[in-house]
């Protein structure tokens, strides 16, 4: 009789300590995937991304775009402005953005705007004329995002100079809907909700 009794004494631990483990691994609590919260969130998201503010220069070509009535409409940049032949945003030499383009807006009306570091995002960041569907993909896709999580993307809103002049673009530009610190928690709220993306 011993033995067994020793026996079912081990076995009773072994499944003691087996249920205490299972419980450890089931301690996290399941992520939480909302898809009516994380697409309301998404919505605002976008309405910031697709605003030409933002969009003019996340462009697929390589010409920078003008929007609004202080520009008269939508066109391409005018003085024949280019990404540059290196790919680089910067512009091809003799015409960088930053010949006009300096840290801070002028004041003067249709003077050029400014900001540190101004120039085109690259092409594979695209976002004029791009879908909401189009937009979500690209953001949550690491090879064309800049290799970022989507926790790096909501800092990179919050707390970069050219995504900031979208709220501060100078006189007589409309500025981007909202501010950097509510896209900022727009974009957390997403995340939290599972990031889902809309349908086309
Ligand atoms: C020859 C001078 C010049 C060069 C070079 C130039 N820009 Fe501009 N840019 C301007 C001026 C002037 C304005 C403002 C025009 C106005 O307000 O009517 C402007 C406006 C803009 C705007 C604001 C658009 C909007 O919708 O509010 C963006 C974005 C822009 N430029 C991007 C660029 C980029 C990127 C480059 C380089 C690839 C570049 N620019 C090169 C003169 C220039
Ligand atoms: C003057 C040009 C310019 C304007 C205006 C601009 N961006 Fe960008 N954006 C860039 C450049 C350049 C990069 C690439 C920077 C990098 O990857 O480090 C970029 C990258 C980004 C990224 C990184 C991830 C990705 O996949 O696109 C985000 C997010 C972003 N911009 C948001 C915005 C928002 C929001 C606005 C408007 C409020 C805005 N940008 C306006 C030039 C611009």
């Amino acid at each position: 009789m011993r033995p067994i009794a020793t026996l079912l004494t081990a076995l009773a631990i072994v499944a003691a300590s087996g249920a205490i483990a299972q419980e450890t691994v089931e301690t996290p609590p399941p992520p939480v995937v909302d898809p009516v919260a994380g697409l309301a969130a998404w919505s605002k998201i976008n309405a910031v991304f697709a605003h030409p503010r933002c969009a003019g220069c996340h462009v697929e070509d390589d010409q920078p775009r003008w929007s609004g009535d202080h520009y008269g409409g939508t066109r391409v940049h005018a003085f024949n402005v280019r990404r540059g032949e290196d790919g680089s945003g910067f512009g091809n030499p003799g015409l960088r953005c930053t010949t006009c383009h300096f840290e801070s807006n002028s004041s003067v009306l249709h003077g050029p705007p400014g900001a540190p570091n101004w120039h085109l995002a690259p092409a594979q960041m695209a976002w004029w004329d791009k879908s909401s569907a189009q937009i979500c993909a690209q953001i949550k896709d690491p090879e064309r995002n800049g290799g970022r999580t989507l926790e790096e993307v909501a800092v990179h809103v919050r707390d970069d100079a050219l995504v900031a002049w979208g709220w501060a673009p100078g006189p007589g530009r409309e500025p981007a809907p909202g501010s950097a610190e509510a896209t900022f928690q727009a974009l957390q709220d997403w995340i939290t909700a599972g990031s889902p993306c809309p349908q086309d």
